[in-house]
């Protein structure tokens, strides 16, 4: 077994450039992970863009809430290495898939938190990458799994406690959502651009 597993590893180190589209980074997780890629996954062309938004001094410290396998924040750190990103998981298999493909693509700007966005200390994170991660909830198709409870006020809760983390936040502060619903935008967040299906939409703190 753990002949195939260091097999397996070194044949993906030898791939070349995981960042050059989708179809070649998904390459980096089984199959089962591939299949959610579409529906779950952030498009790396989409993370490319809000990264460096994210991304805006150096030293900046990016924080997404809900990173699955990874693939925002090792996108971001690639094409950003003077940031710092981090992504935070509550599902553990996803977050060690992370962490594995983290450690193949050798993008040690990149950190990887396994648990509840809610039990995080919110004054080490500068700048959000926000996938509406708790729609989840509300959703009765396509789950990444049934591991874990689902219920709409779970969804009600993440959004509050999200929306009361982004107000406490500095002027300047920058937010990108990705399919929100908005619900965890608070007031003083300004639009400054957004796709043309308004899907993928940055903001920044007055
Ligand atoms: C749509 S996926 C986005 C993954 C990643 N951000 C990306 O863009 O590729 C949302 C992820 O958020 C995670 N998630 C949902 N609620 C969470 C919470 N309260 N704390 C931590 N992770 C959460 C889910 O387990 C899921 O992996």
């Amino acid at each position: 077994m753990e002949l195939s597993t260091s097999a397996e590893l070194s044949e993906r180190l030898v791939k070349p450039n995981c960042f050059l589209n989708d179809g070649a980074f998904d390459w980096l997780y089984p199959e089962r992970i591939q299949q959610l890629s579409r529906r779950h996954w952030t498009p790396i062309g989409v993370a490319k863009k809000s990264a460096q938004f994210l991304a805006n001094e150096p030293g900046k410290r990016i924080l997404d809430i809900g990173s699955g396998i990874g693939k925002f924040c090792l996108v971001g750190g690639h094409y950003n290495p003077h940031a710092t990103f981090y992504g935070i998981e509550q599902r553990e298999e996803l977050h060690q898939l992370a962490e594995d493909a983290r450690d193949i693509t050798g993008k040690f700007n990149v950190e990887f938190i396994h648990g509840n966005f809610t039990h995080l200390d919110m004054d080490n994170y500068d700048n959000f990458y926000f996938y509406n991660a708790f729609f989840e909830n509300l959703d009765h198709q396509d789950r990444i799994d049934h591991q874990i409870a689902y219920s709409p006020s779970l969804y009600v809760y993440y959004c509050k406690y999200f929306y009361r983390v982004l107000d406490a936040k500095p002027s300047g502060t920058r937010l990108v959502t990705f399919h929100s619903l908005g619900d965890e935008v608070p007031p003083a967040y300004h639009l400054v651009e957004s796709s043309i299906d308004t899907l993928l939409k940055f903001w920044i703190k007055k």
